[in-house]
């Protein structure tokens, strides 16, 4: 099963995930990111610059988990910007290492094999940071993707664009489809590290960790994976009915094994 650590709140999350891509960058220079963007992801981000200050960087790679289909790339919430503003800028990486799906309308019928290929020709995701939607999804990796499902274009749910309306002028605004890595590109990373924040999260995560491996919820890819590890605030680890075990674990972790 996932490694369940639950901590006081995000900074702390970001702080114990920061450090376990500090030491892989540290200890492997061309180590191979995933990268997720929402809000999720942001302390994580916040963390890492002080973290790997004097560390090269250089060589580090990146692959982002999914894109709008249809949105200008230079439209401010098109994932490329966002992870230009959030992980590449603040990072110093090379924006040449760092790939995110392409959403534009032209070429969109074989972007998604082209964004397979570039995985794994860059040797698959070392570390892939993953959020979760409040349906249970991961990338946009709706409710009945396919747990061999690879890149490839999706219809975001009425509750995805809801929740991401915040991001737009209005909920009209959010685009209608997507192009995301998928559950079985997902599965390939070699660690999956899952951050969840806040009590209108925690249905979903007890579902994906404690609930039945479905395509329906499907953050329950998680359970199939060997290395998996899933950061909770306490407000989002509220309905695991093992939370006491999970805490128990962690304090009782050896330093050794890192995350
Ligand atoms: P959020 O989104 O980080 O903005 O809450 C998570 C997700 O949809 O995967």
């Amino acid at each position: 099963m996932a490694e369940i650590v639950i901590v006081a709140d995000a900074a702390a999350a970001g702080a114990v995930v920061a450090d376990e891509i500090a030491r892989l960058v540290r200890s492997q220079p061309d180590a191979v990111l995933g990268l997720a963007t929402g809000s999720t992801p942001v302390p994580v981000y916040a963390a890492l610059p002080s973290r790997l200050a004097g560390v090269d960087v250089s060589r580090v790679r990146g692959f982002a988990l999914d894109e709008y289909v249809g949105l200008d790339p230079d439209h401010p919430e098109s994932y490329r910007s966002v992870i230009t503003r959030e992980v590449v800028e603040p990072l110093g990486l090379d924006p040449e290492r760092v790939s995110v799906p392409d959403g534009s309308l032209n070429g969109i019928e074989h972007a998604g094999d082209d964004y397979e290929r570039a995985l794994v020709d860059a040797g698959g995701v070392d570390l892939q940071l993953l959020g979760i939607g409040t349906d249970g999804h991961i990338g946009f990796n709706e409710p009945g993707s396919s747990f061999a499902s690879l890149t490839r274009v999706k219809t975001l749910t009425r509750q995805t664009r809801e929740d991401n309306a915040r991001f737009f002028d209005s909920v009209e605004d959010v685009p209608r489809h997507c192009i995301t890595q998928g559950l079985g590109t997902i599965l390939r990373a070699r660690h999956l590290v899952l951050l969840a924040f806040g009590k209108g999260k925690a249905e979903a995560v007890a579902a994906a960790v404690e609930g039945p491996v479905t395509a329906s919820l499907p953050a329950s890819a998680i359970q199939l994976h060997p290395h998996a590890t899933v950061v909770v605030d306490e407000a989002a680890a509220s309905d695991l009915r093992f939370g006491d075990y999970y805490r128990y674990t962690f304090a009782n972790k050896p330093a050794w094994q890192g995350l």
